[in-house]
């Protein structure tokens, strides 16, 4: 009998703190900086965004979010034999939040890692999770996307501060003997490292370089279009499925006008898009799952359905995941 690995929970969690565009124009204004809600929604469709407070670490937002993934799949931390976090915005530079997550939940002895690819986060951390089940490495994975790229925003530039927020999403992936995941795409093409970046490091007790986000957001939007559909169009095909297959597409919410060109180039009503970055803005490794759960949450995704997930971002990375609820 072919093993498959099934989502059967997602949670997710935003710090309570929101920001609107106005709050967030006010406050660059003090700095000499202008913006306005206008531009802002005309440019990403962000509306709003929330950041967590100064002690608030993403292993603390992974808590809540994986908190709810398991309630929701009806098992007990203890029952999970894998935890892979996806996050740019780790507690420490070691070791990985997925160990901090791990203590917290309660879950001590089971494998625990994060990965590292930035805005693609959640998808290769689900594809990871998703070789391991069928492997027969894991059982039981919890699977997580937590940021808190606010820590790492510079708000003397806001050209990159108005389109990031904070939060997290999880899910719980099982082994089943019902699909389940169906395929994924993953790529990275590391001569567009610098396209956006973090480039700073910690070396002899000091910073070195800039700990801020940097981003050249026209040549991140022209590629993102491009690789998406790419990506998209791989996984429909080696699952031998069409466009017509899809009931949503759950992608990373960085702007929506990729996200209205992807849906476009598959021709998809915007319909069948779960949209929250007009309430989230751009949460990078968390927001496709943070999307996801809302989606199945608000009744939209229902179990036996086909979605496509995608994400883009810093490495230059991206991927898809097609699967079944
Ligand atoms: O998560 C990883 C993936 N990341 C992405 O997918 C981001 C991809 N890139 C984008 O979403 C878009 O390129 C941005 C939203 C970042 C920028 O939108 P754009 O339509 O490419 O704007 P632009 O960079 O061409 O800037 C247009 C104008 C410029 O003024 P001039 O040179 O035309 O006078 C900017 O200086 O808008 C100006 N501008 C702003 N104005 C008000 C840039 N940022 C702002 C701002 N408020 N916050």
């Amino acid at each position: 009998m072919t093993r498959f690995a099934r989502i059967t929970g997602t949670g997710s969690y935003l710090p309570p703190h929101r920001l609107t565009n106005h709050d967030l124009a006010e406050q660059l204004a003090e700095r000499g900086l202008e913006t306005s809600n206008e531009w802002i929604v005309e440019r990403t469709g962000i509306q709003a965004r929330h950041f967590a407070d100064a002690q608030t670490t993403s292993s603390d937002l992974a808590l809540e979010a994986s908190r709810k993934a398991i309630e929701a799949a009806g098992i007990t931390p203890q029952d999970i034999d894998l935890i892979i976090v996806a996050t740019s915005t780790p507690d420490m530079v070691f070791p990985s939040t997925a160990c901090i997550l791990q203590n917290k939940l309660g879950a001590n002895g089971c494998a625990a890692f994060d990965v590292q690819a930035v805005c693609s986060g959640f998808v290769y951390a689900l594809t990871v999770a998703d070789s391991m089940i069928r492997s027969g490495a894991a059982q039981r994975a919890l699977v997580v996307g937590a940021e808190v790229f606010s820590r790492i925003l510079d708000f003397n530039d806001r050209t990159t501060c108005v389109l990031f927020g904070d939060g997290a999403g999880a899910v719980v992936l099982e082994a089943s003997d019902e699909p389940g995941i169906l395929a994924s795409d993953l790529h990275a093409d590391g001569k567009h490292v610098g396209i956006l970046c973090v480039p700073g490091g910690v070396s002899g007790g000091q910073v070195t370089g800039s700990p801020l986000l940097t981003m050249d957001g026209q040549a991140v939007f022209k590629l993102a279009v491009g690789v998406l559909e790419k990506a998209a169009h791989a996984v429909l095909n080696k699952a031998g499925m069409t466009d017509a297959d899809i009931d949503w597409l759950v992608p990373h919410q960085a702007n929506i006008r990729i996200m209205q060109s992807t849906a476009k180039k598959l021709k998809l009503p915007m319909e069948k898009v779960i949209v929250t970055v007009d309430q989230h803005g751009n949460t990078s490794a968390a927001s496709i799952p943070l999307a996801l759960d809302h989606g199945v949450r608000n009744g939209q995704i229902q179990q036996g359905q086909t979605v496509l997930l995608e994400g883009v971002g810093g490495g230059f990375t991206w991927g898809a995941v097609l699967l079944k609820m």
